[in-house]
């Protein structure tokens, strides 16, 4: 087991809204969990093998357990299926450590939190973070229906219940979320915060960035995206700058999977370009990037990619490997 890894065990597991369950993680030896701020993940193991990342729902002052919420996904690649449908109250389960590439900006003079649907999870609990701080915020939380919401009493009993906003798609014109009047104008010190599924966030950073908001004041994390393939996905070769051994990629494989073919291991979770984790340093060449990890400034820079699913442009790529 990676040292930074951890046996966990599911002390309850409750049935949320539809086709959502929290679970609540505590460790096997009963210490205290490694502490983390709002906006982070961790990797769940799945008894299936699979991989898959969690937000951290619970509130970040809290050490003797992570809470984590699980939307049924009939999509699903064998996660939330697995974690809905196998996976009980006393089970073992190990995890990772937190990280955290969702975190809080310091000092914003005013934070604009938006979910979608299981989006709700980190986003929940950086509302919890900036209400202890005193810090001010607004919270929209869009849901299909009322039903599918999440949390409904967590939020109605917490000390910030006047700031959190709730739009269904079910329901009435009046209630829905006003996207034009929250992303127009952007101000110094003003940030923005937006987490759900891919459409809901394409649709709001488009609209931020067609306002103008600076890519400083914008903060998102994708949970899984479909990675796009395309008829124009073509082979390539990678180069590894440390031994100079080229690798042939085929059309219908990956670079991290051509790479683990010749015997060289890159390591992934996702396996979806949402992570991180796969991140490899570019030297030479033109990825073609497919993630939605990188923002388009780091993508535009090309100096790096994600080889889980990101390919290449031109017709070799010098990888820092
Ligand atoms: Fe997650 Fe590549 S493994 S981005």
């Amino acid at each position: 087991m990676n040292a930074s890894e951890l046996n966990v065990r599911v002390a309850r597991k409750h049935v949320e809204a539809l086709d959502i369950c929290t679970f609540e993680l505590v460790r096997e030896d009963g210490g205290a969990l490694p502490a983390f701020s709002a906006g982070s993940h961790i990797d769940v193991h799945m008894p299936n093998g699979a991989t898959r990342q969690y937000s951290l729902c619970n509130d970040p002052s809290e050490s003797h357990r992570y809470l984590i919420g699980v939307l049924r996904d009939p999509n699903s690649r064998g996660g939330s299926q697995t974690m809905h449908d196998l996976v009980k109250e006393g089970d073992a389960l190990r995890i990772s450590a937190p990280k955290n590439h969702f975190p809080l900006a310091h000092g914003a003079a005013h934070s604009v939190l938006i979910a979608g649907g299981i989006g709700v999870t980190p986003i929940l609990c950086m509302a919890e973070r900036l209400a202890v701080a005193d810090a001010a915020f607004e919270m929209h939380y869009c849901t299909r229906s009322q039903e599918r919401t999440a949390f409904v009493e967590r939020i109605a009993r917490a000390p910030f219940a006047s700031r959190v906003q709730f739009h269904f798609d079910d329901g009435d014109e009046a209630q829905k979320l006003s996207l034009p009047a929250i992303v127009q104008a952007p101000k110094t010190g003003v940030h923005l915060y937006v987490c759900g599924p891919k459409g809901f966030m394409d649709w709001v950073l488009d609209a931020a960035r067609a306002a103008g908001w600076p890519v400083d004041q914008l903060h998102y994390e994708f949970f899984s995206a479909e990675v796009v393939k395309s008829d124009a996905d073509a082979a390539f070769e990678v180069k590894l700058a440390s031994s100079g051994r080229i690798v042939a990629v085929p059309k219908d494989k990956t670079v991290v999977q051509a790479l683990a073919a010749a015997g060289i291991e890159v390591a992934t979770s996702c396996e979806q370009g949402v992570c991180g984790t796969c991140l490899t340093r570019v030297l030479e060449g033109e990825p073609d990037h497919k993630d939605m990890y990188l923002t388009p400034e780091e993508q535009a820079a090309n100096d790096q990619f994600t080889p889980c699913c990101s390919r290449s442009r031109s017709p070799i790529l010098v990888l820092d490997l």
